[in-house]
């Protein structure tokens, strides 16, 4: 039998960061629509459309206890990762099919395409469906089928992260890897995200030790403020060996930690609206003072169906927070194409096409 989550702590009574929500120009800037992207921070299952969700229950005979999509959105609740998380995994329990999945991921890649994202490494979560009885084969044969056809019909993309969730077992972690063996070729790395607190990468050292010997790439979360944040950081770079960081925008506070990332040209996938709604504002400061230290800090989306924002809202969000230049976010794109774990050719023509796109 797997795990039970911990129960979730006690929500905040406030909204810490609303105030610190800039108001986005993003739609109606030409530089930021053009602008060709790399996203390297999204989480498939963040992407379920309240219009979607209701048309997967409609479709899997489920009743949700929403009239229309407003009354999905309306219902979102959240000011904490764990309060978050519950909605989350919540919402994705309409995902049952092949069909599902590669719905949802083919949404996503008309989404990101509209956007001008040339490539994406897009993170999804086996076991939140194989925990409910959905097969492994059912989640990724979906989506790598979806994400096929939008490479053929525009050009777009998109390469799959299994990420682990790390409020379950190791041991459950090790099974979704072994599970995951057959279908190598369709996943590039690994990630590690869910509840942070009390669940330390050093949980996972022997699962991820597995997984880089089978030849994955390496990331995972270090969310935000959470407890020991600056020792997990620790523990993914010196323990673990990852080759990125998701958000680790707290290694700010420690100069020993932005070396090793300088050192090692370790970049992190921050998330700017994301963080306004799960800590204390969008921490737009501390990414201004690593992208300045020289780290190689990239802006993504997280969930952008339940934060209400996709990649250029992020980057409009933090531009218009910061006053950005058109040079800085060239090159926050330029980061993200060079921390990416596309082949070669492919990093080359999007850094000239940046180039030119700068120019
Ligand atoms: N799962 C989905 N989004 C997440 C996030 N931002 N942090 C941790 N786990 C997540
Ligand atoms: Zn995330």
């Amino acid at each position: 039998m797997q795990e039970q989550r911990d129960p979730v702590p006690e929500q905040r009574e406030s909204t810490p960061g609303e105030e610190e929500r800039a108001s986005t120009t993003a739609e109606s800037d030409p530089f930021l629509a053009g602008l060709p992207k790399c996203e390297l921070h999204l989480h498939i299952e963040g992407t379920l459309e309240p219009g979607l969700k209701l048309a997967l229950a409609a479709r899997n005979g489920m009743v949700l206890p929403y009239a229309d999509e407003a009354a999905v959105r309306a219902a979102y609740a959240f000011d904490s990762l764990p309060s978050f998380l519950v909605q989350y995994y919540e919402g994705m329990s309409v995902l049952r099919t092949e069909q599902d999945f590669y719905d949802l991921a083919a949404a996503y890649a008309a989404r990101a395409h509209a956007q001008n994202v040339r490539y994406a490494e897009i993170f999804f979560d086996p076991q939140a469906h194989t925990a409910r009885g959905v097969a492994f084969d059912t989640v990724v044969r979906g989506l790598t089928r979806a994400l096929d056809d939008a490479r053929r019909a525009t050009g777009f993309r998109g390469h799959l992260i299994l990420c682990f969730l790390r409020d379950f077992q190791a041991e459950f972690a090790m099974a979704t890897l072994v599970q995951a063996l057959p279908y190598k070729d369709w996943i590039l790395g690994v990630g590690l995200d869910s509840d942070e607190k009390g669940n330390p990468p050093l949980k996972f050292a022997q699962v991820f030790a597995r997984a880089r010997a089978e030849g994955f790439r390496l990331t995972m979360h270090c969310d935000i403020d959470q407890e020991n944040t600056t020792e997990h950081i620790r523990q993914a770079l010196d323990v673990i060996g990852v080759d990125r960081i998701d958000h680790g925008t707290n290694a700010v506070e420690d100069p020993e930690l932005v070396e090793k990332l300088l050192d090692r040209g370790i970049g992190l996938t921050t998330c700017p609206i994301s963080n306004g709604v799960v800590t204390e504002g969008m921490k737009a400061a501390e990414i201004k003072q690593l992208l300045d230290l020289g780290v190689k800090v990239t802006v993504n989306s997280d969930d952008p169906a339940y934060f209400d924002g996709y990649v250029t809202e992020n980057l409009a969000a933090l531009r218009d927070a910061l006053s950005l230049t058109d040079a800085e976010l060239v090159r926050l794109e330029r980061n993200a194409v060079e921390i990416s774990w596309a082949p070669p050719a492919v990093k080359d023509a999007l850094l000239a096409e940046l180039d030119a796109y700068g120019a």
